[in-house]
Formats: structure tokens, C-alpha cells, sequence
């Protein structure tokens, strides 16, 4: 099954000491060279959520694991990844923030024709930046998602930040029957006009972990990644200081998080840079509080007995090397608004879900119950959509976002990073660029980006269900 998977581990292997014989001062040049051939096989699989006794879950799987494989890519090395459906229904593959070309931006009908069952669809870009992503289906969202549909892609530096570990939790949450089985009901009423489908299980890797194992004194890197169709993240890692080194794969400034909360809204990454300054044996707790009264363990920092690896944190620059992106030219800049409007009335963070092991409501799949400037685009994509504004080619864009609605909303664009400038008209600090901004009941922010990058691209909502039910749109660069 990971056939693929292996094959690529020894290539990569046969380059790394190909190009270490050859020439080792510009051996990134020589493996950026070669394509790196990947393959990803999409069907139904099973998983084990909470341990060995735990009941058999079905989901739907990349390579048969959930969650999929993690894809390592080399900034500047070309990679071709062969993606098999094995599923009795229409998908693709969105890789979520990376710059790459149109065509292969994986949204059904804008940018290719869906990938049927049974066919496969050969998927070619080269990552110009290096950072912390993620893979997942662009048709039928919400229900594919759901279900399982999501990866870790990992584009590494050529010079990494110093660290002892570089792990990655990659989140998903579940809305389970008592019998262990997904909930059905996808795109109910409530969930697409209120919060979205807000599960009652959170695993980290696939699984809820009681614990995670750290050794006192090491430096961690850990890249987190929220790929829950709706649930909002507000992680706190008790007895330790974060440091915020990347956003959306993007270096920042390195800082740490106000209130040593990272707030981390479906398709959000960010990557931290964590000391561990614990005593052998000692236990911490790692906590999401995002929904008000509804504050749960996600999982426990649990120190081994072994002495500290070092007597002092690491003494070693946390930032990471800036990615190539294009400057905003500010004075120049065309300006763009999106105003966001819909959804049911009072608002809130949570509405419509009875808090873990709750139960949504019976399914009812409904019309648009959202809409952006004034025009709701359901759905994942397809053919014909009209786009809200046309940008020439190299032109700077800046552009405001206004929330009117009562309700949280990450609002992601897909080919592109954006400079982050204000939010309610304060200055963004820590220079962030983001794909995946998270804008509170109200909130307006103001970004620009270089559109560099010909093609029809979608903004929407990153949870699942808002987009499905209208709050979704389309530019173009020309
Ligand atoms: Cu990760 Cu259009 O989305
Ligand atoms: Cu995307
Ligand atoms: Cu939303």
C-alpha cells in the first residue's frame, strides 16, 4: 500500500549520497535537480482513534492512514505526485498554501476536471517556499474531510533552525456515534448557519493521546496544523513558553503568543519553537479553551526520567529563513473589498452542539446561508464561476475583509500569501504572512499580496460548512 511511499524514501536516499559525493558545497542544486515521484492511493480504510480496545472506526484514507502519509518536499525540487481514487465518488487533491500553478491547485471544474473513480491525476509544481501545509480533497468537502481526507506536507529549509525534534500534530476532529462510527447528517441546517460541524473527538496523528513523550532540557520544533472541518483551536501548554517562529508556513518574526495561546482556526498552521524546561518525570498539560466553557486536555507533555539533555535552553536564533515572496508595492496598490454577510442571527463562538459527544442535528442539506458582497458561490467548485474582481498580472492588491456576520470565520485564498498590515485598524505585528486569516465576529483586516500568478483562484471560508453554503468566491489574475 505505501509502495509509493518507500520507493521515494530510497530515491531520496540514492540522491542525498549522489549529490554528497559529487559536489557537496552545492549539493541542494544537484537534488534540486531530479523530480521527486510520489504516489498517493485514495479509499476507504479503517482507523483506531483511542487506542487498541478502541472500536473500529471506517474513514476514508490516503495510503490507508489517518492521517495521510507526511509528504517531506525540498524547497525548489520539482515533485510529481500520482493521486489513485479508490472512492466511489469524484475528488482532488488541494495543497493547501502552496504557491503553485493554477492547473494544479486541485478545485473541481476551475482547475481541473474532477479525478473519477477509479482514474488518477498526475499532480506536478515546484514548492517555492519552505513551511508547514497540508493536503486535502477540493470535492465534497465537507463529507470528504470529514472523513478522514487530510495529510501534513512539510517543505523543509536548506538551513533548518537548530532544534532537537521537528514533529508535527496534525489535528482532526470527529463527530462519532457512541458506536465509534461518523456521524452522518453532513450539511445539516444548523451546522452551515451557526459553527459548523464541530466534532466531539480531537485527535493528534490519528489518535487522542493520553500523552506525548519529551525529554527535560531538548528543543522541540513543533509544526501544528488544524485540518478539523470547523472546530476552532486555542492551544495552552502549561508550565512552558511557546515561541511562535512561522504562520501558514510563513517565518515571522519570533515571538511568543499573547497570553501563551496559539489560536489556530481550521487549515491554520503554525510552527512553535518549545523549550523543555520540566523536570524528569513531571506532566503538563496541553489545553484548547477557544469555545467559552467547553476547555478540554488535548494531550499531556509526559518528561521521561532521564536527566535534562542540557543544563540551559538551547542557545541557538529561532528565525527561520524568510521565504521567496514577492513585496507588496503599497503606493501602487489596487484596492479590493470583501464584505462577509450571512448566517443565523446572535452568533457566538458555539451554537448547535451539545459540547463533546454531543450530537448535531439530523441532516437537512440546505441552501446558501451565507454570501460575500452580496453573492453566494456553494459548493467546492466548478465550472463557470464568475470571478468577484480581476487583477492584472504583477499588480500589488490590497485588500480589506469586513466581517458583518456574528459568527468566526478563517478565511483562506488559495495561490497566494498574504502581508498581513491591520486588524480593526491596529497594525499587525511580527511581519505575518498568511493563506488562512481568522476573522472574529466584526473583525476587518487589511492584507496585500503581488498577483503574480495567473489563473481563476478561490477565497472562502475554511470551515467546511460555510463554504459549502455560500461563502465562497473567485478572482482572477490576468
Ligand atoms: Cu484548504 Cu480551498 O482550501
Ligand atoms: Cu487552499
Ligand atoms: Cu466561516
Amino acid at each position: 500500500m505505501n509502495y509509493d511511499f518507500k520507493y521515494h524514501l530510497s530515491r531520496r536516499g540514492f540522491l542525498a549520497a549522489t549529490a554528497g559525493l559529487a559536489v557537496s558545497a552545492s549539493s541542494s542544486s544537484a537534488v534540486a535537480s531530479g523530480v521527486d515521484e510520489r504516489g498517493i492511493k485514495i479509499a476507504p480504510g479503517q482507523a483506531r482513534f483511542t487506542g487498541q480496545d478502541s472500536p473500529i472506526t471506517a474513514v476514508w484514507a490516503y495510503d490507508g492512514t489517518i492521517p495521510g502519509p507526511t509528504l517531506r518536499l525540498r524547497q525548489g525540487q520539482p515533485v510529481r505526485i500520482a493521486v489513485e481514487n479508490g472512492l466511489d465518488e469524484d475528488t482532488t487533491v488541494h495543497w493547501h498554501g502552496i504557491r503553485l500553478p493554477n492547473a494544479m491547485d486541485g478545485v473541481p471544474g476551475l482547475t481541473q476536471p474532477p479525478i473519477t473513480p477509479g482514474e488518477s491525476f498526475v499532480y506536478e509544481f515546484t514548492p517555492p517556499d519552505a513551511g508547514t501545509f497540508w493536503y486535502h480533497p477540493h470535492a465534497d468537502s465537507l463529507v470528504q474531510i470529514g472523513r478522514g481526507l487530510a495529510g501534513p506536507l512539510i517543505v523543509e529549509e536548506a538551513d533548518p533552525v537548530a532544534v532537537d525534534r521537528d514533529l508535527v500534530w496534525l489535528l482532526q476532529d470527529w463527530r462519532l456515534t457512541k458506536d465509534g462510527q461518523i456521524a452522518g447528517g453532513f450539511g445539516g441546517a444548523m451546522d452551515a448557519s451557526m459553527s459548523g460541524r464541530v466534532g466531539n473527538i480531537v485527535t493528534i496523528n490519528g489518535a487522542a493521546l493520553a500523552d506525548v513523550g519529551v525529554r527535560a532540557g531538548e528543543r522541540i520544533r513543533l509544526r501544528l496544523a488544524n485540518a478539523a472541518l470547523a472546530r476552532m483551536m486555542a492551544l495552552r501548554f502549561e508550565g512552558h513558553k511557546p515561541v511562535v517562529v512561522a504562520i501558514d508556513g510563513q517565518p515571522c518574526e519570533p515571538h511568543e503568543p499573547e497570553g501563551g495561546r496559539l489560536v489556530l482556526a481550521p487549515a491554520m498552521r503554525i510552527d512553535i519553537v518549545l523549550d523543555m524546561p520540566g523536570d524528569p518525570g513531571s506532566r503538563h498539560a496541553v489545553i484548547d479553551d477557544f469555545y467559552d466553557g467547553l476547555a478540554y486536555t488535548l494531550t499531556n507533555l509526559a518528561y521521561d526520567k532521564a536527566p535534562p539533555l542540557r543544563s540551559h535552553p538551547l542557545d541557538a536564533p529561532l528565525a527561520l529563513p524568510r521565504n521567496p515572496l514577492p513585496a507588496p508595492d503599497l503606493a501602487n496598490a489596487v484596492r479590493q473589498a470583501i464584505v462577509l454577510q450571512g448566517g443565523m442571527m446572535g452568533g457566538g463562538k458555539l451554537a448547535g452542539v451539545g459540547g463533546m459527544m454531543g450530537m448535531g442535528m439530523p441532516g437537512m442539506t440546505g441552501g446558501a446561508a451565507w454570501a460575500i458582497n452580496g453573492m453566494s458561490m456553494t459548493g467546492d467548485g466548478h465550472a463557470g464561476m464568475a470571478p468577484q474582481f480581476t487583477l492584472e498580472r504583477g499588480a500589488t492588491c490590497r485588500l480589506s475583509i469586513r466581517n458583518e456576520t456574528a459568527w468566526w470565520h478563517p478565511m483562506h485564498v488559495h495561490g497566494f500569501s498574504l502581508s498581513l498590515l491591520s486588524r480593526n485598524g491596529a497594525p499587525v505585528p511580527h511581519r505575518q504572512w498568511q493563506d488562512t486569516v481568522l476573522l472574529a465576529p466584526k473583525d476587518v483586516i487589511e492584507c496585500a499580496f503581488v498577483a503574480d500568478n495567473p489563473g481563476d483562484w478561490m477565497l472562502h471560508c475554511h470551515v467546511a460548512d460555510h463554504q459549502m453554503a455560500g461563502l465562497m468566491t473567485v478572482f482572477r489574475v490576468k
